[in-house]
């Protein structure tokens, strides 16, 4: 089961289909259009948990979460639900008695799927607590135990790797709008540090770092960064917020992106344009290969066809170009929640930990 943003189903499942064929597992997809959710579905009736332990799940662009999951289990009923969850449950241990450390009750990210939203608020203390009875809670168990929702009688049931899944239910961060913020932009950015940088921010955002930010206005992203004590050139012919500019910790410069040329090497490189991915990307890659910038965030607007295309044709030119660096480097790619019709890439680079 992958859980996506309505609309990405097919570019959701195809990019997991794509590894299972490179790890030679049979499988095939099953889906429908903007339901936010995909299946990939063995095709020798054969568990499917290898390809969450093989697949490291951040590689992945357009799943927001994922289990491996049995068959739909209907017509539950209204008085008793938790007696066939909790057979379905115990039959997904990895053996008898090894339990689950954690549990997540998810829904769809649509209209009808929010309607569940509600019920599954009040079935879980239900469920924690059946599941506490049957002794299927087990905290040093590396699995943890998903129900998927479709109504309040219709459930998928399923298992993920918590070490290897998002830690966010449904995939979805819970982020605030920060009040002072030029624009609502400024939760990409947020959210893009949070997945990408997660653990390492402090040491990856300290006070007095230099970034510089492509498409700036009105300030969104250069917020999140003065916020943490970066530096930052933003460069945009729009206008900056005057609240922003007034931290005295922006420069705004009103020349083209394209163009433009720091004087000295910055530690991050954001961009959030929208011109062609490629376009972007090629851009990207000439600041690390010129050694302009130690680490970059940026946003990559996807075309209406073929997008899981035009991701991998990014990913691809970024791969060789970095490659031929000679540094180490890892780039990530991901359909953030606050990302529409588009995706958010991570370049780190080794000298950007320094
Ligand atoms: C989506 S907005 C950026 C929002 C911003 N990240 C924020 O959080 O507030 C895109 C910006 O890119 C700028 N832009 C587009 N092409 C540009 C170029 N070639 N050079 C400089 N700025 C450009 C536009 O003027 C626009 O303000």
């Amino acid at each position: 089961m992958l859980l996506c943003r309505p609309g990405f189903e097919k570019e959701c499942a195809t990019e997991l289909l794509d590894y299972a064929n490179t790890l030679n597992i049979p499988a095939y997809i099953s889906l429908k259009d903007n339901t936010g959710y995909a299946h990939l579905v063995s095709a020798e009736h054969l568990s499917l948990v290898p390809l969450l332990e093989e697949i490291d799940f951040k590689q992945l662009s357009f799943t927001r979460q994922w289990f491996a999951c049995g068959h739909k289990i209907e017509n539950l009923p209204e008085k008793n639900r938790t007696l066939p969850l909790i057979e379905a449950a115990g039959q997904l241990q990895s053996e008898p008695g090894s339990g689950f450390s954690d549990i997540e009750l998810s829904y769809a990210d649509t209209n009808e799927g929010k309607s569940v939203s509600r019920f599954c608020n009040a079935f879980k203390p239900h469920w924690l607590n059946a599941l506490k009875q049957n002794k299927l809670i087990k905290p040093r168990s590396p699995f943890r135990l998903h129900l998927f929702f479709i109504d309040s009688s219709t459930a998928w049931a399923g298992v993920s790797l918590v070490d290897n899944a998002s830690s966010d239910a449904m995939g979805i961060p819970r982020l605030r709008m920060p009040k002072a913020a030029p624009s609502r932009s400024t939760l990409k950015l947020e959210e893009a540090i949070h997945w990408f940088i997660g653990e390492q921010e402090e040491r990856r955002f300290k006070p007095g770092m230099t970034a510089v930010d492509l498409g700036a206005a009105p300030g969104g992203w250069s917020w999140q960064l003065v916020k943490r004590g970066l530096l930052v050139t933003a460069i945009d012919n729009g206008p900056m917020d005057r609240e922003l500019m007034q931290s005295g910790m922006v420069e705004h410069l009103r020349v083209d992106a394209f163009t433009y040329k720091p004087g000295s090497k910055v530690d991050w490189l954001l961009c959030d344009m929208a011109e062609r991915p490629l376009h972007v990307s090629r851009l990207v890659t000439r600041w690390f290969e010129q050694r302009d910038c130690r680490a970059a965030i940026f946003n990559l607007k996807l075309p209406m066809k073929k997008r899981l295309q035009a991701v991998n044709e990014c990913r691809q030119l970024l791969h060789s170009s970095l490659n031929r660096l000679k540094i180490p480097y890892s780039i990530q790619i991901k359909q953030l929640y606050h990302d529409r019709e588009e995706v958010t890439v991570c370049i780190l680079t080794d000298t950007s930990t320094q």
